[in-house]
């Protein structure tokens, strides 16, 4: 199946893809984490996305789509995708139309994730993470990872007024593509303010995995 997870900044996409992965072992493929990969690798593509993501802005669409389009060409990419983050304009969304279609695999669902603002800033302003193996957790696991003992951070990103920022980004720049998937018939929708695991009990059901 290949699929395109929608929401807000802190919906809860990275939690819901880790839980897919776990259980299903999809290929989750996070625009944000090879962003944030090749921020700190300080590749050419992470010092030209730096500032954006700093500020919570979007990463021009030329770069991202180069980016993606080079990733869905990879063999693990063949029995379906899980996409996170990706696509988050309009031009993004029609360019992944036609990367899948030139591949021949179909597009099988958009699973919008909903949550109220300010629910979200809450949540991103006490977010951590991993440093080593990525879990997303918050600021009440402490400075260690409840997983792998490894050093949790705070993402440049997650403050109040960076979150505010994407928050306003998200709701010009990504909303938009609710209507589109809605159109083509492949929108789902899960309330995502419950409890991580009742979200995710949801979001089994309606892609029927
Ligand atoms: P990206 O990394 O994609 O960030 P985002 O969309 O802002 O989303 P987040 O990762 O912040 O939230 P999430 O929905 O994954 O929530 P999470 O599960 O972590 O992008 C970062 C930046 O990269 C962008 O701003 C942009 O600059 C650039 N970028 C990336 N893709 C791009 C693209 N395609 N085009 C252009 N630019 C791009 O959960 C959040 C918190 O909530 C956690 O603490 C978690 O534990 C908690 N939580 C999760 N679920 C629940 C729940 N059900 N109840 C309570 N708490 C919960
Ligand atoms: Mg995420």
């Amino acid at each position: 199946m290949n699929i395109v997870l929608l929401g807000a900044p802190g919906a809860g996409k990275g939690t819901q893809a880790a839980k897919l992965v776990e259980k299903y072992g999809m290929c989750h493929i996070s625009t944000g984490d090879i962003l944030r990969a090749a921020v700190k690798d300080q590749t050419p593509l992470g010092i030209k996305a730096k500032g954006f993501m700093d500020a919570g802005e979007l990463v021009p669409d030329d770069l991202i789509i180069d980016l993606m389009k080079e990733r869905m060409q990879q063999p693990d990419t063949e029995n379906g995708v899980l996409l996170d983050g990706f696509p988050r304009t309009t031009t993004q969304a029609v360019s992944l139309d036609s990367m899948l279609s030139e591949l021949g695999r179909p597009l099988n669902a958009a699973l919008l994730i909903n949550v109220e603002n300010e629910a979200i800033v809450k949540r991103l302003t006490s977010r951590r993470m991993c440093r080593e193996c990525g879990h997303i957790g918050s600021v009440k696991d402490g400075d260690t990872c409840p997983k792998c003992e490894g050093e949790m951070f705070q993402r440049d990103d997650d403050n109040e007024e960076t979150v505010r920022n994407r928050l306003d980004v998200y709701d010009k720049q990504t909303a938009p593509l609710i209507d589109y998937y809605r159109g083509k018939d492949l929108l789902l929708s899960v309330d995502g303010d419950r409890d991580p695991d009742v979200v995710f009990a949801d979001v089994v059901a309606l892609l029927d995995l």
